[in-house]
């Protein structure tokens, strides 16, 4: 699809992968919008970008996310790419039953799941107006693989991984409408210190990789290590009925 001149959208934009693809984005000639719950940390956002504006607001609460998406067709009519960005992720030790374990699989279950199939269906309207409309949901190395660290993140991003190839068939008919996943692996933001974010690679090149994917129409991104893994299961997965 083109690479300059879209209306981007980009949920969880005032920091790490979301912030690295506004700037990129914003450096190639598109208006961006960037998206997430704290008012400073999106202004400071705004200094370093061209182009831009923010919508404040909490997408994992439904009352937030109805508003956002109104806010975002309603001021911006031309939106036609948005990026599913915002994400949930919780240490969660499954053998510790006093760790709010259920708590925190619902937080990311909503955030991560729930919370992107319902505001791309409240924006989907808008995006089907345009010519050239993407959506691009952000998962994780980790949708191929649980562990004992992150066993609930990485189940909600196998869910929206699934729910992704889903949305993807849905419009495979549709030439207007591609849906673009993006599979990053370690990479250094605040959201993975906790992880050993420091030894990932940084966010600029899962931005980089999308950009190029982009221009190219390759609707599967993994990036980095990512990229080994997809190799091997993505011709064996395809060859699932759907
Ligand atoms: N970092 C990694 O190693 C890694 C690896 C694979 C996949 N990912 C995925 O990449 C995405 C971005 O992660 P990141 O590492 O860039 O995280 P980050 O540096 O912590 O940035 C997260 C961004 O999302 C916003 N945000 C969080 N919850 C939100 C909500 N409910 N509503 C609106 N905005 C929200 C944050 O701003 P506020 O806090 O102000 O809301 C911030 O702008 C996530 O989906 C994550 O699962 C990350």
């Amino acid at each position: 699809m083109k690479t300059s001149g879209n209306t981007v959208f980009i949920s969880g934009g005032s920091a790490g992968i979301g912030l690295a693809i506004a700037r990129k984005l914003s450096d190639t000639g598109n208006r961006i919008i960037i998206n997430g719950r704290n008012k400073e940390r999106l202004q400071n956002a705004l200094k370093e970008l061209d182009n831009a504006v923010a919508i404040q607001g909490d997408l994992s609460v439904e009352s937030e996310r109805i508003r956002i998406a109104n806010e975002l067709t309603s001021k911006y009519p031309d939106v036609n790419i948005i990026v599913n960005n915002a994400g949930a992720a919780f240490m969660n030790d499954l053998s510790d039953t006093d760790n709010n374990v259920t708590e925190k699989a619902y937080q990311e279950i909503n955030t991560n799941y729930i919370s992107v199939i319902d505001f791309t269906s409240l924006v989907l309207p808008q995006l089907l107006q345009q010519k050239d409309a993407a959506i691009v949901n952000i998962s994780s190395i980790a949708v191929y693989r649980g562990n004992k660290f992150l066993p609930t993140y990485s189940a909600s991003k196998a869910a929206l991984h699934s729910y992704t190839q889903g949305l993807r068939d849905t419009f495979a008919e549709n030439e207007q409408l591609n849906v673009y996943e993006v599979y990053p692996p370690l990479v250094n933001t605040e959201f993975s210190a906790e992880i050993g974010g420091a030894n990932g690679i940084p966010p600029s090149e899962v931005a980089d990789e999308l950009y190029i994917a982009l221009k190219k129409n390759q609707f599967e991104v993994p990036v980095g290590d990512t990229k080994k893994i997809h190799e091997l299961v993505d011709p064996i997965t395809e060859q699932a009925p759907h």
